[in-house]
């Protein structure tokens, strides 16, 4: 039973810091400069060590909870690029479908193909006063308004939303459980939406579970509020319900559901 405990009481513990953070920062610096993303517009002056030493002066000595979005200014401006035009896509609710079609960076840019977040997606960071990084807890993101992973995917949100331009394409999820389709405290609403600035279009995509339920659609629910947001901005939008490139891409997980055996 004790050891039970401790197990939960382990489990509910977020982890540290991401151990060889830096050697995994830089090494993924080196193979998105020389291999990855070369048709990608990148500043090829670019320098992996001066980029994390402006990541880890970000957050490093300091209080997890205390890492306002201007801290990551420095890193933001040295591995800024611009994103192909009419390439960019953002999501809400839909990460591993929106990635997978996607495909990074082949068919659409999301912020995760970018430098920027390429760098530091899926990686865990906080201070320490004494040690620089914090190796053995971290806060959650729910935890601190201020939590510095948080600040951090918030300014390069922003920063993203202000580098696409022409038609931009938002993914999201019409059958999600946990909250709206759209909702006004999503990153996409809270930081992208409002720095778009040489946008046409956002072509919003609805995907919706193969086995349902079907919440929301382009002509009901919150997604008419985001319909709203746009045009008050000054864009156009045009939305799509399931289109076909979804559905195969369902599909080939799912080959047996129902919607997948309909020979078009
Ligand atoms: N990797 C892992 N988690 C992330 C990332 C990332 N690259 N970016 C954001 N998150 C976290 C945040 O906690 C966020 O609240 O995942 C959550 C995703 O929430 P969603 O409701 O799915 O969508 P949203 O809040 O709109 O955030 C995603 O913001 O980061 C940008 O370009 C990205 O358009 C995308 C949007």
């Amino acid at each position: 039973a004790v050891l039970c405990l401790v197990f939960m009481v382990m489990g509910n513990n977020n982890p540290g810091t991401t151990l060889h953070l830096k050697e995994i920062f830089i090494g993924r610096c080196w193979d998105y400069k020389e291999i990855k993303h070369k048709e990608f517009p990148l500043r090829t002056d670019v320098n992996c060590n001066d980029l994390w030493n402006d990541f880890y002066k970000a957050f490093s000595y300091q209080a997890p909870c205390d890492v306002a979005m201007e801290h990551y200014k420095e890193y933001i401006d040295l591995a800024s690029q611009n994103v192909p035009e009419n390439k960019g896509m953002f999501w809400s609710g839909t990460y591993d479908i929106a990635h997978e079609y996607a495909e990074a960076g082949k068919r659409f840019v999301t912020l995760e193909d970018t430098m920027i977040g390429f760098l530091a997606n899926s990686l865990i960071w906080c201070g320490s006063g004494s040690t620089g990084a914090n190796f053995t807890r971290c806060p959650s993101w729910t935890d601190c308004p201020l939590e510095s992973s948080e600040s951090f995917w918030a300014s390069a949100s922003r920063e993203f939303a202000s580098s696409v331009n022409g038609d931009v394409y938002l993914m999201l999820d019409g059958s999600r459980k946990d909250k709206p389709a759209y909702s006004k405290d999503s990153f996409f609403s809270k930081y992208e939406l409002p720095a778009l600035e040489n946008v046409n279009k956002i072509v919003i995509i609805v995907k919706h579970n193969l086995d349902g339920p079907i919440k929301e659609t382009c002509s009901n629910g919150s997604i008419i509020d985001l319909q709203e947001d746009i045009l008050n901005r000054g864009f156009v939008f045009n939305c799509l319900d399931d289109p076909a490139a979804i559905i195969h891409l369902l599909c080939a997980d799912d080959p047996e559901a129902r919607e997948c055996k309909m020979v078009n």
